[in-house]
């Protein structure tokens, strides 16, 4: 039986997966509570290292009904977003930086009728995406350089998301505010406190204890938050 839903949206990135065991892996995430599937696209360019395209996501569609969140670091993204809609993503989060025309990619994924994300860097400053936030349905505020697992939380991070949550609260803007690297369950409820409804973690689900065990972690943190904020 599955558990009871999440009061925050987790979204476990496969790179930090075993990836001999994914199917089973993600439906233990599934079963556990955990909403999205976040998957990690890197070209080698965009960022330094490649992780894996469009067969790996082809072959899990059929495991799970779980929003498959994608998250292109890749550069020139139009290029690839009707494949990305065709194979089952459900939500397509490109970076402000790789593209030189980020509203024509939010109208091709919404032409797709798939949910537009758009991310930026940590050294891109917040206003810049500011007039992109009341086109899209997610923004992806990274924690991290983009390109690898395992990395430490940039604590500078925090002050950005209060900014685009601030932002988002007096523009009337009810996009989801994820946030991507080093999140564990030592940084996680000021993560949210700051004003994330959504949440990646990699190394934090599929590494150290049991996935259970790790997801079950993120449950607490996520209720506790929530009390005291009454
Ligand atoms: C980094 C990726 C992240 C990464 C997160 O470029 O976008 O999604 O997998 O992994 P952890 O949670 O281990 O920092
Ligand atoms: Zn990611």
């Amino acid at each position: 039986m599955e558990e009871a839903a999440l009061k925050y949206i987790l979204a476990p990135s496969l790179l930090a997966a075993d990836f001999s065991q994914l199917g089973k892996q993600i439906l233990q995430t599934k079963k556990h509570g955990a909403q999205y599937i976040h998957i990690d696209v890197m070209d080698g360019i965009f960022v330094p290292s490649i992780s894996f395209g469009m067969p790996v996501i082809e072959s899990i569609r059929p495991v799970t009904d779980q929003f498959f969140d994608v998250h292109l670091m890749i550069v020139d993204p139009e290029r690839y977003i009707d494949e990305f809609a065709k194979i089952g993503a459900d939500g397509i989060t490109f970076h402000l930086e790789s593209t030189k025309d980020p509203k024509h990619v939010i109208d091709l994924i919404h032409a797709k009728g798939k949910k537009a994300g758009i991310s930026i860097k940590p050294g891109t400053p917040v206003e810049e995406v500011y007039p992109y936030l009341p086109l899209v349905d997610l923004v992806l505020v990274m924690s991290v350089e983009p390109g690898f697992g395992g990395q430490e939380f940039m604590k500078d991070a925090f002050s950005r998301i209060k900014k685009i949550r601030s932002y988002m609260t007096s523009h009337n803007i009810d996009a989801v505010l994820e946030v991507d690297g080093g999140i564990g369950k030592k940084n996680v409820k000021d993560v949210i406190k700051a004003g994330a409804t959504a949440i990646v973690a990699g190394s934090a689900v599929f590494k150290k204890r049991s996935i259970r065990s790790n997801i079950l972690k993120f449950r607490k943190a996520f209720e506790e938050v929530d009390l005291k904020k009454k």
